[in-house]
């Protein structure tokens, strides 16, 4: 009843809007390379109903000199379906392509509240906290592969 599949960028602002971009207009829902060919989106969902969604896009940061990274973007599960261990399961597909791909890093900026789930997937905190406008306050946080 729950499966994961590749979508388009587009597919995801769905979910992107609601829970990363409440109240704003759908073109905040655009991420810079979304539209790369490198770039790939992973859906989940609950019988037909898209519930989750995450973003990799091949996108070096400086704080690594690994060649092969990428970087997570707008992960969410619509609220309803939170903590149910839909977002684990969003993870763990994406690093079964990752390692096919040979990615070698795996960073992003998270959220302070979503720090806990992604201690809890293995990945680790780089640095102090740092705040992105409207946003709020982040960390960086990588996994090595
Ligand atoms: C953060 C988010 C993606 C996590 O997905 P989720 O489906 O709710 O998380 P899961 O149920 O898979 O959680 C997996 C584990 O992390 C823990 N966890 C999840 N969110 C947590 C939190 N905020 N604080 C502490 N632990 C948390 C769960 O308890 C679970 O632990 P367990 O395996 O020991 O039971 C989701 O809650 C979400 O979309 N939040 C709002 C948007 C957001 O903050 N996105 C991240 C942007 S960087």
């Amino acid at each position: 009843m729950y499966h994961i599949k590749p979508i388009s960028a587009e597919e995801t602002y769905p979910v992107r809007q609601p829970v990363l971009r409440e109240g704003k207009p759908l073109e905040a829902c655009s991420f810079p390379g979304d539209l790369e060919e490198s770039s790939f989106h992973l859906g989940l969902f609950y019988n037909v109903q898209l519930i989750g969604v995450a973003s990799f896009i091949k996108n070096k940061s400086q704080l690594f000199s690994e060649e092969n990274q990428y970087q997570l973007r707008g992960m969410a599960i619509l609220k309803e379906f939170q903590k149910k261990g839909l977002g684990k399961r969003l993870i763990d597909e994406a690093e079964i392509i990752l390692a096919r791909n040979k990615t070698k890093i795996l960073w992003f900026n998270a959220r302070e509240n979503a720090v806990p789930f992604y201690k809890n997937k293995g990945f680790h905190v780089l640095g102090d906290s740092f705040n992105i406008p409207d946003i709020g306050k982040h960390y960086s946080m990588y996994k090595e592969f």
